[in-house]
């Protein structure tokens, strides 16, 4: 036997083969299941006891050599078929991996979506932004607390000059640019100081809207906020305005979603509650409206901010906010069905 495995060595250390199809017939011919090498080791049965560890170790490395034999040659004719222009261009292709949408992506253009379809446009402005466009113009008294240190990142030589800290600043952008009729829905990343973890960052994402024009009333705002709230988690969803402050709005007011995970009974998402809070909300202050330009006398218009972030987590359950921002392709790749 350690004769016909030197033989078969030998043998296979002379292999030759010009086409990928000549190195399948060696391979048949050594390794497939009635192959000689293959017939060797299932002869291995009746090698005498003594004998066994060194046939053993034997074949194992004929086998080896072998494998790797062949598969240098399968190598070598696929560049020499390329190489002398025998391609098989009718061979399929290789699958490129294709990207996700993010997450935040996702969400974003499904919000966008549902108010494109109740008429709203879509609005940008800078995320490097000045005080006046984020505090002063949306009504922010020159010592409110959100100017303080602790919320903006200022631009350090100038100190006018800061990273926007919510998108309501879009809502400045747009009315110094234009008269009402405005319909307009503006998302965009914001910044605020605070420390990274599970459950705050330094940045995240808000979406704005803002609604002008004459005889807006209050009732609009709820209209479209139901709406969107159906839209967006299911036609049986229920809203809650509960009444709260922000220095833009006059009243204003903080939107509830019944609990997308048990509608309401009461469960460990919405701790107990059967409401989650998703959104503020409120009639545009008629001192926001002068300061940018718009009759307050002829013109009325609600406005809304939500978060990103805080939408995605309803819907995807994500319990930790750094997973947004780290790109860990695992993550992202469970969102390959949302696309
Ligand atoms: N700017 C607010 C925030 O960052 C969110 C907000 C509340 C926006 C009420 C609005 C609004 O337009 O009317 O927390």
């Amino acid at each position: 036997m350690l004769d016909k495995i030197r033989q078969l060595l030998e043998e296979v250390n002379n292999l030759h083969a010009a086409t990928p199809e000549e190195v399948e017939q060696l391979r048949i011919k050594y390794l497939s299941k009635k192959g000689e090498i293959t017939m060797l080791m299932n002869d291995f049965r009746s090698v005498p006891a003594e004998l066994k560890r060194e046939v053993g170790q034997r074949i194992n490395e004929l086998k080896n050599r072998a494998n790797e034999r062949i598969n240098s040659l399968k190598a070598e004719a696929a560049v020499q078929e390329t190489a002398t222009g025998h391609i098989d261009l009718t061979r399929t292709a290789y699958p490129l991996p294709l990207g996700t949408r993010h997450p935040l992506s996702i969400v974003k253009n499904e919000i966008v979506d549902i108010f494109s379809r109740l008429g709203f446009t879509l609005a940008e402005g800078p995320e490097v932004e000045d005080d006046w466009h984020v505090y002063s113009s949306m009504n922010f008294a020159d010592d409110h607390p959100a100017r303080d240190m602790q919320d903006t990142f200022f631009v350090e030589a100038h100190p006018d000059i800061i990273l926007r800290s919510h998108t309501s600043s879009v809502q400045a952008r747009v009315m110094e640019r234009q008269q009402p009729p405005i319909r307009v829905i503006c998302p965009g990343r914001v910044y605020r100081n605070e420390a990274i973890s599970a459950r705050a960052h330094c940045f995240f994402h808000q979406v704005e809207g803002l609604y002008i024009d004459e005889k807006v009333s209050f009732k609009d705002l709820k209209q479209v906020l139901l709406l969107f709230a159906q839209e967006m988690f299911g036609s049986d969803t229920k809203i809650r305005l509960r009444p709260s402050y922000f220095p833009f709005t006059e009243p204003s007011a903080e939107m509830d979603v019944s609990c997308t995970i048990c509608g309401g009974k009461g469960c460990s998402m919405c701790k107990g509650e059967g409401w989650l809070e998703i959104l503020g909300c409120g009639m545009v202050d008629p001192a926001v409206l002068e300061a940018n330009g718009i009759d307050s006398t002829r013109y009325s218009g609600y406005a809304f901010g939500m978060g990103i972030e805080r939408i995605a987590n309803l819907k995807y359950q994500v319990k930790d906010l750094r997973m947004f921002s780290e790109n860990d392709v695992r993550f992202l790749e469970e969102f390959t069905a949302a696309n």
